[in-house]
Parts: C-alpha cells; structure tokens; sequence
C-alpha cells in the first residue's frame, strides 16, 4: 500500500504547497517558504552525490508524505547537537492532511527505515529519528513505527528526544 519513490523537480509544487499548511508549522517548517526557496533548498537535494536522500511515500499511487535520510556524520554540527556521530538520521511529514492520523506516520516510517535504507546505507544498521517533546503525536509514531527512546537532546534550542532503531543486519 505504502511504497517510495525519489523526489523529483516536478514534485516542488506540491512540497511547497505541503510545507505551507497549517499542521506544518509547529514543528516542522516554521515559517512559510516560497517555490524560490523550496527550489533553492531541495535541487541541489536532487543530486545522487547529496548526503541528503529526500523520498516521496505514495498510498495506492497517491503520494501523501515526504521522507529524508541521511548520515549523521555527513552533518558534524546536527551530530554535535544529537551526541552521536555514527547511524542515519530520518526526518518526515505527512504533507497531505487527508492522510493524518490514520496510522500511515508509522507505517511509512518503520517501512522507510527497513525497506529504503537498507539499499542507500547498507552498512549503517542504526537509525535515529528526533522528535520535539511537545510533539507528543510524532513519537507516539516513532515507538510505533519500533523505535526506542535513545537519549534527551536540544534541537535548534528545543526540549526533544532522538529515538533510535536497530535493524536487523
Ligand atoms: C508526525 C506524523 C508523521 C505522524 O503521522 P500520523 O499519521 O499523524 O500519525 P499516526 O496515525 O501514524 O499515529 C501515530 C501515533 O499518534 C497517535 N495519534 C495520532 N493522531 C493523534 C491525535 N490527534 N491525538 C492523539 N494521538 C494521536 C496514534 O494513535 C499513534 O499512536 P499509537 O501507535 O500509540 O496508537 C504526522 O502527524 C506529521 O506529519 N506531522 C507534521 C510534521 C511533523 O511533526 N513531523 C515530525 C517532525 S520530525
């Protein structure tokens, strides 16, 4: 039901449009963003050699959310802040708020972390995901989705907690 696809140029439009809604803003995108900076930000994202892997997950072809991994060591100051140095980081919304609270957060998640990982970070078998303490409703998901309180961070200056998955190797 759930699969993965690569972002692509022609998905700007609708992640602009995604990053602007109102369930958007406490958390994840804070204010809003224009196409010029959704462009600016997300092209060079585009590339194979970006560090940065961004995914569009799609609900019987119909896409509903947005997904991104990357090494943690790839990013030293956001490593620094999350105590760790090894492992990939996840990030991810669900843009379309017809496919909010129906479960699907923590499906694609626990999907995302054992199916698509795997083939970009085949020798990275730790995941961590970070999540505001206030966004009770993202790490209720992330237990869900079969990952385990790691430790208390502070996120760009916010109270949260990184979660951690092992995957079977
Ligand atoms: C975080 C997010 C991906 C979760 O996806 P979702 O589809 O809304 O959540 P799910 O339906 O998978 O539910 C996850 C858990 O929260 C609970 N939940 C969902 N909506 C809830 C609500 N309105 N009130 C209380 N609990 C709720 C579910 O019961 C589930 O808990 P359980 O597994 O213990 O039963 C989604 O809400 C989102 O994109 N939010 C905005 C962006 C964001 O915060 N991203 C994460 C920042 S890193």
């Amino acid at each position: 039901m759930i699969d993965f696809r690569s972002l692509t140029e022609a998905d700007f439009p609708m992640l602009c449009e995604w990053l602007n809604k109102p369930h958007m803003r406490a958390h994840y995108q804070k204010t809003p963003i224009t196409i010029e900076e959704v462009r600016r930000k997300y092209s060079e994202r585009l590339s194979p050699s970006h560090p940065t892997y961004c995914h569009i997950a799609c609900y019987d072809g119909e896409p509903f959310g947005k997904l991104q991994c990357y090494l943690l060591r790839d990013y030293p100051d956001f490593a620094s802040e999350m105590g760790e140095h090894d492992g990939v980081a996840v990030d991810l919304f669900i843009g379309d708020e017809h496919f909010i609270g129906r479960g699907l957060g923590k499906a694609m998640l626990r999907s995302y972390v054992l199916n698509v990982i795997p083939s970009l970070f085949p020798q990275d078998c730790k995941c961590f995901i970070c999540h505001a303490k206030e966004n009770t409703i993202a790490i209720r998901g992330s237990l869900s989705a079969g990952f385990l309180p790691y430790r208390d961070v502070i996120e760009g200056g916010v109270e949260s907690l990184l979660l951690s998955f092992d995957r079977p190797n």
